[in-house]
């Protein structure tokens, strides 16, 4: 088996996904871009997306997987497995990889030719920046040796983390819409801060910084949420008051209540 900095990576779909994951790839000079290969619908579309990356433009789903080791299947859900159809019979050899949301491996085994080797993850979109998360489901047909290719690939651009597929919605849910809230939130705390005349580039810089270094904070020390707030609230102090409003207001209710209102979709 290759090392993955020698693989052929092809995407079926060149949108969001597919592009952040290629971005990277790319970035952390994990594969280089013209090792990677792209399909989509709108070739001229396709062509202004790959040509910024230096990624080869493919006509059809055939000649992305003739030219690939690795095939992501990153369009709409709707529409795996009718791309797929198209090509079930060439994916003999090559390692699936599919990003759909809610399509987990017993779908897939309805319509692949059995034998086929397939995993479903669900990234989100930091990986762009290498800082993603990305779900395997713990059921998967890659081998051991494919598997663990796939695992070094990934674990350049993400946190790569297995999840039985009972709880790949929810995971999926927390870490795929989470980016939206927490973009909300930093939003939220810039405006309060434009208000008291701090520059928004700067109200966005701070915010942002301070998102990515709280969370890098709770991921090294493992440490309780509710013990690193309560490490930043002296007693009488400042934090305190704005801690009390956010309680008043709502705050974790209403995150709690997306996250519920995600998962009763
Ligand atoms: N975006 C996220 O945050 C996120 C998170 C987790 C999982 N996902 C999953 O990622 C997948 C893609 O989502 P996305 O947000 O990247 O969607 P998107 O931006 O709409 O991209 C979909 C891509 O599929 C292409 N496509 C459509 N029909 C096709 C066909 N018949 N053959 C080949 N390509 C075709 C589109 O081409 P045209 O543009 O030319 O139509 C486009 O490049 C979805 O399954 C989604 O569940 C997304």
């Amino acid at each position: 088996m290759s090392r993955s900095n020698e693989l052929n990576i092809g995407f079926i779909g060149f949108g969001n996904m597919a592009q952040a994951i290629a971005e990277g790839l790319i970035l952390k000079g994990t594969v280089a871009a013209d090792r990677m290969y792209a399909c989509a619908r709108n070739w001229d579309k396709l062509c202004r997306n790959t040509e910024r990356y230096g990624i080869h433009g493919c006509r059809d789903a055939g000649e992305t997987v003739e030219r690939s080791d690795v095939v992501i299947v990153a369009v709409k859900p709707y529409l795996v497995e009718e791309v797929l159809m198209q090509v079930r019979e060439r994916l003999e050899g090559k390692i699936l990889i599919s990003v759909a949301v809610n399509f987990l491996f017993d779908k897939f085994e309805e319509f692949l030719v059995p034998g086929t080797h397939h995993l479903s993850t669900l990234p989100n979109t930091p990986v762009a920046v290498g800082e993603g998360i990305i779900l395997c489901e713990e059921q998967h047909s890659l081998t051991q040796d494919e598997f663990a290719m796939v695992r070094e690939l990934f674990e350049s651009i993400a946190l790569v983390e297995m999840v039985d597929g009972g709880h790949m919605g929810i995971a999926g849910t927390l870490s795929g819409c989470g980016p939206a809230f927490a973009a909300m939130f930093i939003e939220a705390l810039s405006d309060g801060a434009v208000l008291h005349g701090l520059p928004r580039e700067l109200s966005y810089k701070l915010a942002s910084q301070m998102i990515v270094g709280t969370g890098k904070l709770q991921l090294s020390a493992g440490r309780h949420p509710g013990a690193m707030k309560d490490g930043v609230c002296s007693p009488g102090g400042t934090t305190i008051k704005g801690v009390a409003v956010l309680e008043r207001k709502g705050f974790r209710s209403a995150v709690i209540d997306a996250i519920d209102a995600v998962e009763r979709r």
